[in-house]
């Protein structure tokens, strides 16, 4: 089959190879075999193919392994305990780095990390959203804060990827009253129309209140991956008592260097010192969680009907062809695209 190998880490493009002759798998027990249409660029994929969890990555994945974490397809094979799908079923999936990825033309995959993806989408849309929406998924319902329509909101970073979900889903599904976003100027209309911010910030200003509505916010969803430097800038409009939610924890960090286990307890211990630090800084209690990506086929299910009734809708801009994948990468780090880069097979 045709697919980029990335055969050894750095920060050179020329380590992602486009193969023609890589063997295709055949699917076990309850995996499935996905012929992929349409797949993406996730921050991950550019830090792992430098290094980033290389250490937690190897004990399952070898060099030279393929990318990609979320892709749109067809069913083509199916192992002997799989009874939810049938071959030819068009699906969504999204998986952790644990497995070759999706920049390919075949991809093998568990039953429990797939479902059937939205009709209304196309493959290039379906294909720009599974990884970033269990991302968001779980840090809107699944940490300590409570989303409740009188929050006010912010989210920083709302034109990525986690970011851009997150206003769609608090203002078209959970009925916020308020949610600011913070992006370069040239995606406020967007950002306002099409995922519903009730107020948009140039991100490159010194303080994340708005102009007009000058009010703290309840919860800041940190979508970006800026430091504790970021971290401070989203806690400084945080009401006291509010939700600082994180996406970039200590917690792989450590895993990477000190293993998984130890690595996971570190990271509980930082997080923890995280609050205290801000406790000092800013004499204000506030609660942060990191979250993490955890695949789910029943959570992409629930996911793909917000799509099917329009309530939700996608965001795409650049697309490629895989094998111009090094161009797809080039475009991903120079920010040059308005929305999800898609590469197509
Ligand atoms: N822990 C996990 O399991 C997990 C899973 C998924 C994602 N993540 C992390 O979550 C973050 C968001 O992911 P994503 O997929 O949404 O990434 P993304 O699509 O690259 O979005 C990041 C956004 O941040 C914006 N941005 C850049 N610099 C900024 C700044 N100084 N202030 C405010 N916004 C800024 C970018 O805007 P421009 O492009 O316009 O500059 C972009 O829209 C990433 O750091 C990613 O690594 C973690």
């Amino acid at each position: 089959m045709k697919g980029v190998f990335l055969d050894r880490y750095g920060e050179s493009l020329d380590n992602l190879s486009y193969k023609t002759d890589i063997p295709v798998y055949n699917p076990q027990k309850s995996q499935v075999l996905i012929k992929v249409k349409s797949t993406s660029i996730n921050p991950l994929d550019n830090v792992m193919r430098k290094g980033y969890a290389q250490s937690i990555v190897d004990l399952k994945l070898k060099l030279p392994y393929i990318l990609g974490r979320e892709c749109s397809g067809e069913i083509v094979r199916m192992g002997d305990d799989v009874w939810d799908f049938e071959v030819g079923d068009q699906v969504w999936s999204a998986t952790a780095p644990f497995s070759n990825g999706s920049h390919c033309e075949y991809v093998l995959v568990n039953e429990s990390e797939i479902s059937k993806k939205p009709k209304n989408l196309s493959y290039q849309e379906a294909a720009s959203i599974p990884f970033t929406s269990l991302t968001a998924w779980n840090a809107i319902f699944n940490v300590s804060a409570t989303v409740t329509p009188e929050k006010r909101v912010l989210v920083n970073g709302g034109n990525g990827g986690v970011g851009f979900f997150i206003i769609n889903l608090l203002k078209k599904h959970l009925g916020v009253h308020h949610v600011t976003a913070t992006c370069r100027p040239q995606h406020f209309e967007k950002l306002k129309l099409i995922a519903g911010a009730d107020q948009t910030i140039d991100y490159n200003e010194a303080s994340l209140l708005g102009k007009t509505d000058t009010q703290l916010y309840d919860i800041v969803f940190n979508c970006v991956d800026g430091g504790e430097a970021m971290e401070f800038k989203c806690v400084e409009v945080l009401k006291n008592g509010g939700n600082l939610i994180g996406f970039n924890g200590p917690m792989v960090r450590y895993s990477d260097k000190d293993g998984i286990l130890q690595g996971l307890t570190m990271g509980v211990m930082e997080s923890n010192k995280v609050s205290e630090k801000i406790k000092q800084k800013f004499n204000k209690s506030i609660k942060v969680d990191y979250t993490l990506f955890t695949p789910s086929g029943e959570t992409l299910k629930e996911i793909s009907k917000l799509y099917e009734n329009k309530i939700l809708l996608p965001n795409i801009d650049k697309q490629f062809h895989l094998s111009d994948i090094k161009s797809a990468y080039q475009c991903f780090e120079s920010s040059s695209s308005n929305g999800k880069v898609i590469i197509n097979i």
